[in-house]
């Protein structure tokens, strides 16, 4: 039967296509259209993030990507080929789902070492690259235990490792900094700022951009399926988005910030003594968000503002 989307012809990919290119993508369930004609180009060794609330569409989307969902319509190409058709292209993927599934019986360094069989990895190799990436996610002492005695937060980073193992052109993340301690936070910007050095195109969901801090070079905006802004791509630059943040007491922001996970920026500019820091917020309903949040707590702030140009002596 002929549906709207059908008559829309196919579109040439470009000769040289980014990392990942995608026009018209479409996937719905029933009458749910999750993933609604989503063009993306990511490019080759940027970290992208893809921010949405809940249902937006992010693993629908993510699914087609790594080539485990079929789109209903839509062109797509990842790292050079369409993944929903090769396999060749899928060995050129790595994907970390949102939870970590159903190997838990298994130890961890078997986790690694059976992918790396299904990857043709020889056994020593594959061991080797086990070895390698448990360091990596700093699991090591938890090589030869069965991951159901892991944390929330130690799976995910087996997770990370588990989509490591083929070598990726292209790192499919969905939300794996949610439940990682502000500690392993900072090891994942490492690792993944390293691979995206090395060439490694990453794309990572997550519900909120500020929790992605200083990892992502670009971000796409997704709601109902649809993307609502992906120009620029991070339109504000990290410099833009910085807020000044004054308490009348440096310890109780101090104590708070590490609780909620707010990075502090100290204030160079500030006058001697001031208990002033920066923040760096993607828009003024995270401002807002941050304001309840510190107050609630209990922290006396007393000021916080866009910094804007003028305001300090010297510009950002
Ligand atoms: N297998 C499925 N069967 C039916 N509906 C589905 C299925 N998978 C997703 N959906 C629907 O598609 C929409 C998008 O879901 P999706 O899981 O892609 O969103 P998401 O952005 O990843 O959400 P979350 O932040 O909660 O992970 C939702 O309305 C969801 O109910
Ligand atoms: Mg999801």
């Amino acid at each position: 039967m002929a549906t709207t989307a059908d008559a829309v012809p196919p579109v040439t990919p470009p000769a040289t296509p980014p990392a990942i290119w995608a026009r018209g993508l479409s996937r719905a369930f029933g009458e749910v259209r999750a993933v609604d004609a989503v063009d993306l180009d990511v490019r080759r060794g940027s970290v992208t993030a893809l921010i949405g609330p809940n249902g937006s569409g992010k693993t629908t989307l993510l699914l087609m990507l790594a080539g485990l969902l079929a789109p209903d319509t839509g062109e797509l190409l990842v790292a050079g080929a369409d993944p929903t058709r090769s396999a060749q292209a899928r060995s050129r993927i790595g994907w970390m789902p949102d939870a970590f599934g159903t190997w838990e019986s298994l130890s961890a360094t078997e986790i690694l070492t059976t992918m790396g069989g299904a990857y043709r990895l020889g056994p020593t190799q594959s061991r080797r690259r086990a070895a390698e990436l448990l360091a990596t996610v700093h699991l090591s002492e938890f090589a030869d235990a069965p991951a159901q005695v892991l944390s929330r937060g130690q799976k995910q980073r087996l997770g990370m490792a588990r989509a490591l193992v083929n070598r990726p052109q292209v790192l499919l993340l969905d939300e794996p900094a949610s439940g990682l301690d502000p500690r392993s936070r900072i090891d994942m910007r490492t690792l993944l700022r390293s691979l995206a050095q090395a060439g490694t195109t990453v794309l990572i969901s997550s519900h909120v951009l500020a929790e992605l801090d200083e990892m992502v070079d670009d971000a796409v905006f997704l709601a109902r399926g649809a993307t609502v802004s992906s120009a620029g791509l991070l339109a504000a630059t990290s410099a833009q988005r910085r807020w000044r943040l004054h308490s009348l007491d440096a310890t109780a922001l101090t104590v708070w910030a590490d609780r909620a996970q707010v990075r502090l920026i100290p204030d160079t500019d500030a006058p001697a003594g001031a208990a002033t820091v920066l923040v760096e917020l993607p828009d003024e309903r995270a401002a807002a968000r941050l304001l309840a949040d510190a107050v609630g707590a209990g922290v006396p702030i007393s000021e916080l503002a866009r910094r804007s140009a003028g305001c300090w002596s010297r510009p950002i």
